[in-house]
């Protein structure tokens, strides 16, 4: 962690990894954000599930090893578990132990025919899959949320090909027959107006989930970050088809991290994320190119959402 925050505050602009938005205060409040009025990601994607899961399932097949990347709050996986024909085992990948502890002990009880094999770890990193009893038919990576979106682009393409890597190895070893699959969700581009009601929301929970980062880094790594020193912000960049959360340093502000001083100008901003938001015909040909054939997407009524079933090729 000490190394990711000096390389990136090293950075210009100045950049804190947005996976340190979740300690317990942070999921607390993404959890709380996914309930907001404006914030349409998760309400769209859930309901996407409850209308089209029968068609997914029925996408996956039989005795599907579904490796789910990032463990959530486990709704959108409960349906789909539910739904699916004799599922061989499930794979939840997840850094926060707690949380992952936490959400397997619920499933296991849920489904108690399942296998269940988890590993705490961060999947942005190379990753090996544990040894199953169950002999599963295919291997299916489900990555939903859009999470994706929030990797720059380099990092989602990288990230693409080793899912596409790990279904075709994961198949070889246990002889799987089909090829492997993705299931993954993709917010998509729409009016710019909604896009920034959702990062800027009247409650302020956005806001108040950016800051924590800063509260955050200043328990976990000792720095002395004053909060007041910084303002939200998130606009769309249309450049580069995303929401740029940022923190940005209403006066002059410095502080040390591991005997290193930094000091962050006012008006200086600290991007703290990055929300890509996709159109679905060039996403679909970024899959192809690492290695990932579409076979079905559903979308809602309004194509705020996608979710998107491809197979290795
Ligand atoms: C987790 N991720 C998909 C969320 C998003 O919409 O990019 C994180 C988030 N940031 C602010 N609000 C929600």
């Amino acid at each position: 962690m000490l190394q990711e925050v000096l390389e990136s505050l090293s950075e210009r602009p100045r950049r804190l990894p947005s996976k340190y938005f979740y300690d317990a205060r942070g999921s607390e409040l993404f959890d709380a954000i996914c309930e907001l009025p404006e914030y349409y990601v998760t309400r769209t994607e859930l309901s996407l599930m409850e209308t089209h899961v029968d068609q997914m399932a029925a996408a996956l097949g039989p005795r599907v090893c579904l490796v789910e990347m990032g463990s959530g709050s486990g709704v959108k996986t409960r349906r789909l578990l539910s739904e699916l024909d004799a599922p061989a085992a499930y794979v939840p990948v997840e850094i926060a132990r707690d949380h992952l502890v936490d959400s397997v002990g619920r499933l296991g009880e849920e489904f108690p025919e399942l296998e269940i094999s988890a590993v705490c770890g961060d999947f942005l990193q190379p990753l090996r899959l544990p040894p199953l009893s169950s002999e599963p038919r295919r291997y299916v990576v489900y990555f939903p949320g859009s999470t994706i979106g929030n990797l720059t682009t380099e990092g989602a393409d990288a990230l693409l090909s080793r899912f596409s890597d790990l279904v075709r190895e994961a198949g070889r070893e246990a002889a799987a027959r089909v090829p492997g699959g993705l299931l993954l969700g993709v917010d998509l581009q729409k009016d710019v107006a909604v896009l920034e009601a959702a990062y800027n929301d009247a409650a302020g929970l956005t806001a108040e989930f950016n800051l924590n980062l800063l509260a955050h880094l200043n328990r976990r790594l000792g720095t002395q970050i004053p909060l007041d020193a910084f303002a939200h912000e998130a606009p769309y960049v249309a450049e580069s088809e995303r929401i740029e959360m940022r923190l940005r340093a209403l006066r002059r502000v410095e502080f040390e991290l591991a005997g290193r001083r930094f000091v962050v100008e006012a008006g200086e901003p600290l991007v703290t994320e990055y929300s890509h938001k996709y159109a679905l015909e060039p996403f679909r040909t970024r899959l192809a190119d690492r290695g990932w054939q579409v076979r079905q997407v559903w979308t809602d009524p309004q194509q705020y959402f996608a979710l998107i079933y491809a197979e290795a090729r």
